[in-house]
């Protein structure tokens, strides 16, 4: 870090501060570059956030309240016209408090050097970027790492993902989003966890944990962000940006979990969301994020909008413009604008005018500044800033090695017939078709803006290592012209190059792979489906390869769950392979060759067709779940699909196999409040392997009716061949209450079911008796 009089400014504001400070221990404050230096207590974090407050005019104060987008060059002259100019000149008044998609550290240096040096005061900025899985070095999709089930290498690709970005000059991550969805309509179930809200938020508290470390100040650490408060992920329809509308005791039960879990993570923000949640644009819910969020969870980092979703307000018909959807914004307790520019346009206005309260200025500058803070930035604004560092991170072998693990410990093995996988290393002829198949920049993923363009190892590069004579035949293309991450992605529906050659190199090999999917940018933000096919000419090369070799492993590249019941039914070998990362192509690899054993488990429903859509495990009964007869239609069930899902929530295979026995329940709730469960897990196939043994209960009758199953615990077990574990779990009395109608947690006597096993669709069972709960 370069310390020199760029620092001078700061250095007087710091000075400034302490001589206001009554505070004993402030000498860490002045402890530039000291990334060692502990984060300091909370109260003296107070006292110096309201010493610089104090020191700020009203404009300067609603200036850490916006937001700017920087794609613009930062480190030549100053820019002249337009939008750039603007920005530039308010970075230069005070009045940005952060910029998003500033990048690398010459970019970062500039920007900031701009705010730390020629502002007023020199406050430095914070700097956004979606770090959703990875930065320059991708990671495979979050809902590809949800299905790991395993925490700590989630957090691990959370740390190795801040470490990189924090290296290129940024210090607050758009991540995790945490929204449960049900709908794979929905292209954004790529960024989550998927379904389940235990699941969701135990990996919520990883993803946070992993991008803030244990320590905030150090460089390798970057704030977190829990997103999109609220309901973002039950748009209606799965069409994004749509309406959410849903009661009571999904909101408490279902969505809210994982944010409750990342604010208790210490998560340092929260971004709200583009939908409206029964009428009230969540940029606007004051209940949301007053009432719920920072009232009742006691949530202290601050809360930013989501791109420009205050002025997308008067679009939803709810403010009548720009200037009344910042003040409904504010007062509801948005803190920050992105790229709305309205609170730098409004916000004085109002507060002159009395409708917005200088108070609540005052609180949303204080938490923004707060986090600096805590970031350690007023210490060094440039602490990120250091070209040596960025150079040796970004992709150094340890992140790289990282993204390798990750991508291997998401694949899930859906279906393995007549033992086709592992493919043999040698003695079989194995032909690979597929336009994904030789795919570099498709498995980077969605979310991929810090990732230089065609990076991923692709699948044949990765089977190439395996067997040097591969046959590769692409077969038709899958997407026609430029797929870039902003534009509709145009596919190849009539253009059958290759599609014959694809087929005829098939004849007469071994094993056949194909390599077939969704190309990432059909997956993501502003990208819902209404068919969940393989798309394209893919179905149909499918089936044209099948009718000459049966012989066939499908691997699915995906950002979403697919509909495939004819793959499902005619497909020996299905290996789930989502958008794996930089590494995708080794990962795949080294799963088909059998030198890594696959684990994961579906973290959503795999749905037979869209029509069951929104389909989850984790659903209600009805009046009528059955067949009352045969023939009679008098039942809750479709005339033309069954209710069940093609692969049910924690579905997936190994190449060895588990057996559970013995499931024995100890009901002593009465004097310690818990239950113990204990199960025998054995691994009675030939290899070792690892196995994520699922709890799942039913509160079988309550005041309000209660999940068909709901997961309350799981672990991830490794084990030799042949050898076996007695598992336990304990379940508290207060993991069995839910939220009722109002909002209350409430936990009630009765009959609980328990399953244990490798699937939502586990039988081993037994019931448990909680009573007598004062
Ligand atoms: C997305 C957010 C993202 C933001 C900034 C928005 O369109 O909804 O998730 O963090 O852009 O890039």
């Amino acid at each position: 870090m370069n310390f020199n009089k760029t620092h001078i400014k700061l250095s007087i504001l710091v000075l400034i501060v302490l001589s206001v400070m009554s505070c004993n221990d402030n000498s860490k404050l002045l402890a530039v570059g000291n990334s060692e230096s502990q984060a300091p207590k909370s109260s003296d974090l107070d006292k110096r956030v309201d010493s610089v407050l104090n020191l700020m005019t009203l404009e300067e104060k609603i200036g850490q309240m916006n937001q700017y987008n920087g794609f613009m060059d930062f480190t030549g002259p100053a820019p002249k016209g337009g939008d750039a100019e603007r920005k530039f000149d308010h970075i230069k008044k005070g009045y940005v408090g952060s910029m998003l998609n500033v990048r690398g550290v010459k970019d970062v240096l500039a920007v900031q050097k701009v705010a730390v040096e020629e502002s007023r005061l020199g406050i430095p900025l914070i700097i956004g970027f979606d770090v959703i899985h990875g930065y320059e070095t991708m990671s495979p999709i979050p809902l590809a790492e949800s299905a790991s089930w395993d925490l700590a290498a989630i957090k691990e690709s959370a740390r190795l993902a801040a470490k990189e970005a924090a290296a290129a000059g940024i210090n607050w991550t758009f991540a995790p989003m945490v929204d449960i969805s049900r709908d794979a309509r929905w292209g954004r179930v790529m960024e989550g966890a998927g379904e389940d809200p235990f699941l969701g938020s135990k990996i919520a508290i990883a993803r946070v944990e992993g991008f803030q470390g244990n320590d905030l100040t150090s460089y390798e650490s970057i704030a977190a962000c829990a997103k999109h408060f609220a309901a973002y992920g039950f748009a209606q329809a799965g069409r994004d940006y749509n309406t959410s509308d849903i009661g009571t005791s999904t909101l408490y039960n279902t969505v809210f979990p994982p944010f409750k879990a990342a604010s208790q993570a210490g998560v340092k923000s929260f971004m709200n969301s583009f939908n409206d949640l029964n009428g009230i644009p969540a940029t606007a819910d004051k209940f949301l994020m007053r009432d719920v969020l920072k009232d009742e969870w006691e949530f202290e980092g601050f809360v930013v909008s989501d791109w420009g979703s205050i002025t997308e307000m008067v679009a939803h018909g709810y403010a009548k413009d720009g200037k009344a959807a910042a003040q409904l914004a504010a007062n509801a307790g948005s803190d920050m604008d992105m790229e709305s520019y309205l609170y730098v346009n409004e916000l004085a206005g109002l507060v002159k005018e009395g409708k917005v309260k200088e108070s609540v200025i005052n609180e949303a500058a204080r938490r923004i500044l707060k986090v600096k803070f805590e970031l350690g930035l007023f210490d060094d604004p440039y602490k990120y800033c250091d070209l040596e560092r960025e150079k040796e991170v970004t992709g150094s072998k340890e992140i790289m090695d990282g993204a390798l693990d990750m991508a291997l410990k998401s694949i899930v093995l859906l279906k393995n017939e007549n033992q086709l996988l592992p493919l043999k290393k040698e003695g079989q002829k194995v032909v690979l078709i597929g336009a994904l198949a030789a795919e570099k920049n498709s498995p980077l993923g969605s979310w991929r803006i810090g990732a230089k363009d065609n990076t991923a190892v692709s699948v044949l590069e990765g089977m190439k290592q395996y067997d040097a004579n591969l046959t590769f035949s692409k077969g038709p293309d899958l997407t026609i012209g430029e797929t870039v991450f902003a534009k509709e992605v145009v596919i190849n529906t009539n253009d059958r190059t290759g599609f014959k050659d694809a087929v005829n190199s098939a004849r007469g090999a071994d094993v056949v792979v194909m390599v077939l999917g969704e190309h990432a940018f059909q997956s993501g933000e502003g990208r819902s489906r209404t068919v969940l096919d393989l798309p394209g000419l893919q179905q149909e090369l499918l089936e044209k390869v099948h009718a000459v070799n049966k012989n066939i492993v499908l691997v699915l590249n995906n950002g979403r769950p697919l509909a495939l019941p004819w793959a499902a039914e005619h497909i020996p070998a299905i290996v789930e392979g989502w958008h794996l990362g930089t590494q995708s192509g080794h990962a795949i690899a080294q799963v088909l060759y059998g030198d890594y054993n696959p684990s994961g488990k579906l973290p959503m429903s795999f749905p037979e067709s869209v029509g069951q859509a929104p389909i989850y495990y984790n659903h209600k009964s009805t009046g009528r779940p059955s067949l009352p007869a045969p023939g009679i239609v008098f039942w809750s069930h479709y005339q033309d699909d069954s209710n069940d899902p093609l692969w049910a929530f924690g579905h997936g295979l190994s190449y060895t196999d588990f057996e559970y026995s013995n499931l024995k329940v100890t009901d002593d709730f009465n004097s310690s409040g818990k239950v113990e469960v204990s199960v025998v897990l054995k691994n009675t196939g030939d290899i070792k392997g690892k196995e994520v043994a699922q709890l799942y209960i039913q509160d079988q009758f309550a005041s309000v009716i209660r999940p068909v199953k709901e997961l309350k615990g799981f672990e991830l077990v490794e084990l030799e061949a042949g050898a076996s574990k007695t598992l336990k779990f304990t379940l508290d009395k207060s993991q069995l209450g839910f939220y009722d109608n109002h909002g209350k947690w409430i936990v009630e006597d009765g009959t609980f079911k328990i399953w244990i096993g490798g699937t939502s669709q586990a039988e081993l069972s037994t019931t448990f008796e909680l009573g007598n709960i004062e």
